[in-house]
């Protein structure tokens, strides 16, 4: 089994890429939680065997303070203490509650992650951001702590919905156009099926994208620079998943597309090179438009926190793969919305 050793400045976290899930067993000894939700559980029930696992119900609904409290409480009966250790099974959902739960359970005891979408691979999984929802506000309380290892088992996927493979495939591309030129150029030789087809082909996209999101946290583990850069397609994509109740990689998709017309008008980005973005995007299943009142979205942003006194910080591209943060004045942001969407 690899080991790749991250030394994060707040913790080291050991990310075995090419394990499989029976492997837990070797890599916690002790007292063990498994804390998952209702579709994996169904999905690898006979996985569980023998394990204490936690069980919630499935969905970023339940991402909040009442499932915490049931994660605490189940905690307490199964006579859980501070040498008890965490792992969290599941989607993004599940590891950035799990994470949550076992920091604050005895005032934290160590866990570690068996992502198991696409999107937790390769993004929710890796940085220590762990946290819930509060009512409508997404990420509202949470800490930064790493978990001890990240487990991956990529066979895991294959029971993963199409729909979710997709939404997992716009973190994919986000990190190709924010870092890496060659994945780019990569991912348009291929669709996502030929991914859930090849298992050498998946471990090395997921491995690389390992890479680039871990090699971002390393440098800037508390988002006070670089980590910012991760949010290429977030401003406008957070926007428009709460006004119009879309999956998030599919906000993110048409997010992307918009921050790519706005580099454009702003940073001069290339017109094929954004047409290339929007033309990945689409091939992989995503949507690039959406019929959105402008007015609203703006309201939206003017609520976002990255926003200054008149000013938004939004990532554009310089090329594609290779991002930059631009504070943007509000009207002109109002005016190249109300011209280009
Ligand atoms: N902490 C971070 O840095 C970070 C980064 C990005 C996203 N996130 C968070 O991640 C969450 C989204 O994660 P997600 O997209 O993985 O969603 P999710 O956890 O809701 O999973 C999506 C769906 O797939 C099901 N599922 C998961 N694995 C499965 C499997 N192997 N087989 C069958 N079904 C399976 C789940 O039950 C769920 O219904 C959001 O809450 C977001 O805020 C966190």
């Amino acid at each position: 089994m690899k080991e790749l050793k991250y030394q994060f400045p707040s913790a080291d976290c050991i990310i075995y890429p090419d394990a499989s899930f029976e492997q837990l067993k070797t890599v916690v000894t002790g007292k063990l939680v498994v804390i998952t939700d209702e579709n994996v559980f169904a999905a690898h029930n006979e996985k569980f065997t023998g394990y204490t696992c936690i069980v919630v119900p499935a969905g970023e609904q339940y991402k909040n303070q009442a499932t915490v409290d049931r994660i605490i409480n189940e905690l307490i009966a199964a006579k859980a203490d501070r040498e008890t250790f965490i792992a969290g099974v599941g989607g993004g959902v599940v590891t950035d509650m799990a994470g949550y739960a076992a920091s604050v359970y005895m005032r934290g005891l160590s866990f570690g992650f068996v992502p198991t979408t696409i999107l937790a691979m390769v993004d929710a999984a890796i940085g220590g951001k762990n946290g819930i929802d509060v009512g409508l506000y997404k990420n509202m309380v949470g800490i930064i702590r790493q978990p001890d290892f990240i487990l991956y088992d990529v066979s895991l996927l294959q029971t993963l919905p199409d729909k979710e493979w997709i939404n997992g495939f716009a973190e994919i591309i986000k990190h190709a156009c924010i870092k890496d030129l060659a994945m780019f150029e990569m991912l348009e030789q291929h669709h996502w099926q030929n991914f859930k087809k090849d298992a050498v082909l998946l471990s090395a996209l997921v491995e690389k994208n390992i890479n680039i999101k871990a090699g971002v946290v390393l440098n800037d583990e508390f988002e006070k620079g670089e980590r910012k850069l991760l949010n290429f397609g977030h401003t406008i994509g957070h926007a428009i998943e709460n006004l119009y109740t879309l999956p998030h990689g599919h906000a993110v998709s048409i997010g992307m597309v918009m921050a790519s017309v706005i580099s454009e008008e702003i940073n001069g980005f290339d017109s094929d090179d954004k047409e290339r973005v929007t033309a990945l995007l689409r091939s992989y299943g995503l949507p690039v438009s959406i019929d959105a009142d402008n007015e609203k979205i703006m309201e939206v942003l003017l609520m976002d926190k990255k926003r200054t006194s008149d000013r938004i910080n939004f990532i554009l591209l310089d090329q594609v793969g290779k991002a930059i943060i631009q504070p943007i004045g509000i009207t002109q942001l109002k005016d190249i919305l109300e011209a280009s969407f």
